[in-house]
């Protein structure tokens, strides 16, 4: 089975602070994969230098059995990964259709033109992570925090990469807005992209996930099915005294 993503031995430090400290991982493709740890474990680290927005100070990343080495963040989005942020980061000003439109841009410019006969791409993509005809032209300023995931989704869907790095992507919903992301990664999941998700919402994570890692200080402290891991005593120690 091929390797969607394969990181080996990875170090990042920020002066005195190890954030990434001796990672090894990899995730077959179609799998999808839970990443847990407290706050501060390194979780959104290893997300930015997978997309090359920080730098590894050491360690490999591989995309497909492509080394990514010091590639731009736009040269690894080509070769298939793309990730939301814990804080969505829409174009404020901009509205849902012209945000996904500049999800759309690093894949190829010729999906800004190419326009199918009855929604747009940015339309249909609106439409599928479950935005209303009534937010095309909305301002991503007037979105709930519901929708604002649901755009997150659609921009990274946009690029046209396989391999999504979603994090926290529960973090400040409602319970019905929980459900329906659930249910959009379930149909990410069918429709074979390979998936790592950061969550501090376990009981939702655990359906969405053929396994889990769990991280603490930037290294793995327990990884396999969900349920052992989260019974596991270093990970219950690691979340202790954490409101999670
Ligand atoms: N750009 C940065 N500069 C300095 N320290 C950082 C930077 N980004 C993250 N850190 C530190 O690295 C550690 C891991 O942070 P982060 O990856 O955001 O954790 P998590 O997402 O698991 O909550 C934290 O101690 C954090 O303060
Ligand atoms: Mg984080």
């Amino acid at each position: 089975m091929t390797l969607a993503l394969e990181i080996k031995n990875l170090v990042k430090t920020f002066g005195g602070l190890t954030a990434t400290d001796n990672l090894n991982f990899d995730i077959k493709e179609g799998r999808s994969v839970g990443l847990i740890g407290p706050n501060g474990a390194g979780k959104t680290t290893v997300f930015s230098q997978i997309m090359g927005e920080l730098q590894q100070t050491s360690g490999q990343i591989s995309l497909f059995g492509t080394d990514l080495g010091t590639l731009p963040t736009s040269k690894r989005i080509r070769l298939g990964v793309s990730r939301t942020y814990q804080i969505p980061r829409p174009f404020l000003e901009l509205s849902v259709v012209e945000n996904i439109r500049v999800g759309l841009m690093p894949n190829s410019i010729w999906s800004m033109i190419i326009k199918g006969p009855d929604h747009t791409k940015e339309e249909k993509l609106a439409l599928e992570v479950g935005l209303a005809e009534t937010d095309f032209e909305k301002p991503a300023s007037e979105l709930s925090m519901g929708d604002l995931r649901k755009l997150e989704l659609a921009r990274t869907i946009a690029t046209g990469a396989k391999v999504l790095l979603l994090d926290e992507v529960f973090a400040g919903l409602t319970t019905g807005e929980i459900a329906q992301i659930s249910s959009l990664i379930q149909d990410l999941r069918a429709k074979g992209f390979t998936l790592l998700i950061v969550s501090h919402d376990l009981p939702a994570l655990e359906p969405l996930i053929d396994h889990v890692i769990a991280i603490e200080r930037g290294r793995i402290i327990a990884t396999g099915n969900f349920k052992d891991v989260v019974n596991d005593e270093s990970v219950r120690a690691s979340y202790l005294g954490q409101a999670t």
